[in-house]
């Protein structure tokens, strides 16, 4: 069938349901939900047989509606209606939630139920739901509702017919709905109401009496304070006090500012604070907030990087570097670089490169010591020579991290994973992390040209397939931990790891003969620096508009098939 994805964003869930479906022969194409005309136009020239829409902030004009079937995807259970359906069931402390896959009418939310998927809620952020249980029940209800759609049997139900209805209509979720009280809030209370607003619109609160957005919220398992005062600093994070703990704060947004880790937003003020360094790379046992955490199993050491939406700033860069350099020296054969629970990395950070603009400094510079930021701890895992290492992929990775994952001796993904293993989406950049060396040695000249021109996300299973990655793990992230730990135990014990090792120097030092890996740097960031300070501001400017959210104008034609030159209307 020709299914058109109508949808505010190419997204992940978008990306992840565009690649499904075309891996089980349909043909896709997307259109951004820009306005009713563009809409209307789209299915003018694609005449999709059915339309889904996976992530939309508007509801689907009448015009198209009336004549077409439309699947709406909704991040609730049965009968759950409006725009607010995560945040009131995180908010709530829902045991269990949902996706339901509905037919577009006239009333937003309430037409009838074409498939639907339930799973149990993680303690965890909004976004994160989003994610990783959302997406793939959606993933789940989208598929059997489409096989539904084809079968042409199937009559989707009424709400009023059905007898599993679990939810109602909702209001949308306002500020005052998830408002603190820092005198009475204990830190479970303020860990859900932030959770349940990130990664937007957060919560609207108060720094240092100045108003603020908050985000990003961990819980802190043994200091403590006067309950409301901000006691300490870590890194990027700030400590708050509540009335029977502490809450460590990563992200905030001021006014008509941008989402910033919350010790730059405030750098005066955090200044001032108090550190409440770690003292060490291992993990804490105590609960607290370690945004890079090294723990070891046997003969395995696995580091953990949990950066906020998995941009990695030019310090954060330079101390993993560091703990992944210590990690090096420990007596251990395999390491594994876990990355986070939401995002492994997607690259150098943008908004921190956005901040230094906005403080009076320049972007470029910022961008042009993030990436050599990146390049030198991307340098530092290829050169590992006494460990087999393992980039083990339980959250999407875009762009940059791809290629810090590829530096890895073996890259083993999630099966729900999506990678984005380019960057011309970024207002053309070329991109660096020696994706020149990493890219065709293992795909050759013309496939990796080929990725990168085509810009096109990979699910876990196609990047196996085309030799981008070593494994495709199936399961949740818990199980991928598990299942990760299993195989790397035995990649640890097998009876061909000295092998393997010397295999791996003498490839290496057969590399470095025929090409240093400095060469490959140099003519990588010769061309970014055209990127970052060339006359062809395209980078900065894309990058300003993904940093401030600024809506689309436009359907990307690589996306928009059907307004490719020479489309052919069906
Ligand atoms: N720097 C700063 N923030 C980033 C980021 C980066 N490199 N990559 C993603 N984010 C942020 C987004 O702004 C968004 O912020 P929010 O919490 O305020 O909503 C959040 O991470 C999630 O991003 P989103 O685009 O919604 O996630 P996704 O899973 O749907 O898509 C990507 C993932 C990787 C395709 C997409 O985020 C992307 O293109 N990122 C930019 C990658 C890049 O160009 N890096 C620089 C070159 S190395």
């Amino acid at each position: 069938m020709r299914i058109l994805l109508l949808t505010h964003a190419f997204n992940s869930l978008t990306q992840r349901l565009g690649a499904e479906l075309s891996q089980r022969g349909h043909e896709i194409s997307i259109e951004f939900d820009i306005a009713d005309s563009v809409t209307d136009e789209a299915v003018a020239l694609f005449r999709p047989h059915l339309i889904v829409a996976p992530y939309l902030r508007r509801t689907i004009p009448e015009s198209v509606w009336s004549r077409h079937v439309c699947l709406i995807v909704h991040p609730g259970v049965v009968g759950d209606r409006g725009p607010s359906a995560l945040d009131w069931a995180i908010q709530e402390g829902a045991s269990e939630w949902g996706v339901t896959v509905l037919q577009a009418e006239a009333e937003m939310d309430a037409g009838p139920v074409w498939a639907s998927a339930s799973f149990p809620m993680p303690l965890t952020k909004k976004s994160s739901v989003y994610r990783n249980e959302v997406t793939q029940a959606a993933t789940t209800a989208v598929l059997q509702a489409v096989q539904r759609f084809e079968s042409g049997e199937f009559l989707p139900q009424a709400l009023a017919n059905l007898t599993d209805v679990l939810g109602r209509l909702r209001p949308l979720m306002k500020q005052p709905d998830r408002s603190l009280d820092w005198q009475r809030d204990d830190s479970a209370t303020v860990l859900r109401k932030i959770r349940a607003a990130d990664g937007f619109p957060g919560v609207a609160d108060s720094l240092f009496e100045q108003p603020c957005h908050l985000f990003d919220a961990w819980p802190e398992g043994v200091l403590r304070g006067a309950p409301g005062a901000v006691i300490a600093r870590r890194e990027t994070a700030l400590l708050r006090a509540t009335v029977d703990g502490a809450v460590w704060i990563g992200h905030v947004k001021r006014p008509d500012g941008i989402k910033l880790p919350a010790t730059l937003a405030f750098e005066a003020e955090a200044a001032a604070l108090p550190q409440a360094p770690m003292h060490s790379w291992w993990r804490s046992d105590a609960a607290t907030w370690q945004d890079i955490a090294y723990e070891e199993d046997g003969a395995v050491g696995f580091l953990h990087f949990e950066c906020y939406n998995g941009a990695m700033s030019t310090p954060q860069c330079a101390r993993l570097q560091a703990a992944l350099a210590w990690a090096k020296l420990r007596p251990v054969r395999v390491l594994v670089l876990m990355g986070g629970g939401d995002f492994w990395c997607n690259g150098i950070h943008l908004n921190v490169i956005e901040a230094a603009s906005l403080s009076g400094g320049s972007a470029a510079d910022e961008s042009w010591r993030n990436i050599n930021a990146m390049n030198d701890l991307t340098l530092e895992l290829l050169t590992t020579e006494n460990q087999i290492t393992v980039a083990a992929l339980g959250g999407n990775t875009g762009a940059g991290g791809c290629f810090l994952a590829r530096a890895a001796d073996q890259v083993w993904a999630r099966a729900a994973v999506m990678l984005n293993p380019h960057y011309k989406n970024m207002g053309n950049l070329y991109g660096s992390e020696y994706w020149t060396y990493s890219l065709p040695r293992r795909l050759g000249e013309d496939a990796a040209k080929a990725i990168m021109r085509d810009r096109q996300p990979l699910t876990a299973q196609r990047a196996l397939e085309i030799g981008f990655s070593d494994a495709c793990v199936p399961g949740d992230v818990q199980k991928f931990r598990h299942e990760v730990a299993q195989r790397t135990a035995q990649l640890a014990d097998h009876v061909d790891w000295n092998e393997r090792i010397t295999a791996k120097r003498e490839t290496r030092a057969r590399d470095e003969a025929a090409k240093p890996l400095a060469t490959y740097r140099e003519e990588e960031l010769a061309q970014m620096r055209r990127n970052f300070y060339g006359f062809d501001p395209s980078y900065h400017v894309a990058r300003h508009h993904f940093v401030r959210k600024s809506p689309a104008s436009w359907t990307p034609r690589h996306l928009a098939r059907h307004r490719e030159l020479g489309w052919v209307v069906p």
